[in-house]
């Protein structure tokens, strides 16, 4: 049977970029009919960075409202989840757990399996907390999706950052036990240490995905997991929204349903519209969805809700969560639009600027042009070591 652990997501804040790239520029640039952006892959913009923004502002700048609301105390754990590593030794949670001035009685990690990493970290919170449920773990999932210009990828770019305080009665979600879990060794997406931009065949790794939307859902409900009629609406992994309606689909087949496309826009339609704007944030995808649904909805109490976690490579969990009664007081809508709405869009000369755009790498003092508008910025690059700083 489902089991209802009583530890779950207590608070949800995302953060993306100061620049935005509207799908209508990039297809003037490049001849793309825009159907196949706005109808074929589901989106409409993507979230560009700025010189002086990484994974570690805005992953910051995710996390400083969760500080703000519920203070530090507590926090004896930071888990962050990246592919766009900036350090092979460092986490980059320590220069997070910096910039929030988190007590030194933290200890600090981060985690990588692609696309999948942010919910191996909320699982592992969940562990931390049922050993000692005084305890919360503050999980950041931050991602920067580029693939090279003019690739079939390049429209699915995209950045953000979402922060989860984990805890004993949460005030959002709790976490349902069983997972289901799949790992397959494929080469559908992957990055080589030496390059910036991933590599990717894009038509396997979509096969590769509903593989393990099937291999995670069979492992489950061999669990005893929850039937698809009991889940009020279904979040995805979102590389484009519309991944999310193959995924969707193929699990209904898979499930011996006819499609029926108004109930698979009833269990998706509301998980899509902040990944449709962001584009790809890989860890921070998913819980894009579930930001953008619980914003949206209109009572979720006590209805439960089904997470596909998906990770090229690949590794996937299909996991069930429960909306907790009062949870909508706790919702931090209007700032996730405004984090949405205060984007300044570039042209398709400037993105392409920001997208070339490195550091030297002799060690010297590199400054940054202060650019974002964000409560963080990566100010300098000094001796090799980044150097960050509030605004
Ligand atoms: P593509 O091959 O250029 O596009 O790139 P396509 O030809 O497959 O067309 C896309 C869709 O648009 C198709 O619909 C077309 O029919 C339609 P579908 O057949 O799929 O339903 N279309 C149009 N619709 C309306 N009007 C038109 C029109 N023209 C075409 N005029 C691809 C698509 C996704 C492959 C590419 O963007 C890519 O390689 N992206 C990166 C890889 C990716 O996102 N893969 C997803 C699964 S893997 C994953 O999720 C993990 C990941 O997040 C990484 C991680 O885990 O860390 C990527």
């Amino acid at each position: 049977m489902a089991g209802d652990s009583a530890i779950g997501i207590h608070d949800l804040s995302f953060a993306t970029t100061e620049f935005v790239l509207t799908h209508t520029e990039l297809a003037r640039h490049n001849g793309t009919d825009i159907g196949k952006y706005h109808q074929g892959i589901g989106q409409r913009s993507m979230s560009v960075p700025a010189t002086d923004e990484d994974i570690v502002t805005m992953g910051a700048a995710a996390a400083a409202p969760l500080i703000a609301r519920h203070g530090g105390d507590g926090i004896r754990t930071i888990i962050f989840a990246t592919e766009s590593s900036i350090d092979q030794a460092k986490s980059a949670g320590v220069y997070v757990h910096s910039l929030l001035g988190l007590a030194s009685a933290t200890r600090v990690v981060e985690l990588k399996q692609a696309c999948y990493g942010a919910t191996a970290a909320l699982q592992f919170a969940i562990g931390l907390v049922r050993r000692d449920p005084a305890q919360r773990v503050l999980v950041v999932a931050a991602d920067i999706a580029k693939y090279e210009p003019d690739s079939p990828g390049e429209a699915t770019q995209g950045a953000a950052a979402v922060a989860m305080l984990i805890g004993a009665d949460p005030a959002l979600l709790r976490i349902e036990e069983p997972s289901g879990v799949f790992t397959a060794d494929v080469m559908d997406f992957w990055r080589p240490n030496y390059r910036e931009a991933a590599l990717v065949d894009g038509q396997e790794s979509i096969g590769a995905y509903l593989l393990a939307v099937e291999g995670s859902w069979k492992d489950y409900t061999e669990h005893g997991g929850r039937a698809p009629d009991e889940f009020a609406a279904f979040c995805y992994h979102q590389p484009f929204t519309k991944m999310a309606y193959k995924a969707h689909r193929h699990l209904l087949n898979y499930c011996g349903y006819d499609i029926d496309e108004d109930r698979v826009a009833r269990d998706l339609g509301l998980t899509t519209a902040y990944n449709n704007v962001i584009g790809n944030s890989y860890t921070a995808s998913l819980y894009l969805a579930l930001a953008a649904l619980l914003d949206q909805a209109e009572d979720l109490t006590g209805r439960a809700i089904g997470f596909l976690s998906y990770g090229s490579g690949s590794v996937a969990e299909f996991f069930a969560g429960s909306v907790v009664p009062g949870y909508r007081e706790h919702l931090r809508t209007t700032a996730h639009r405004a984090a949405i709405d205060r984007r300044r869009p570039v042209d398709h000369a400037r993105y392409r600027e920001l997208h070339g755009h490195s550091f030297p790498t002799d060690g010297g003092d590199h400054r940054t042009a202060a650019e974002t508008t964000g409560p963080f910025r990566l100010a300098a690059l000094r001796g090799h070591k980044r150097v960050y700083e509030s605004r």
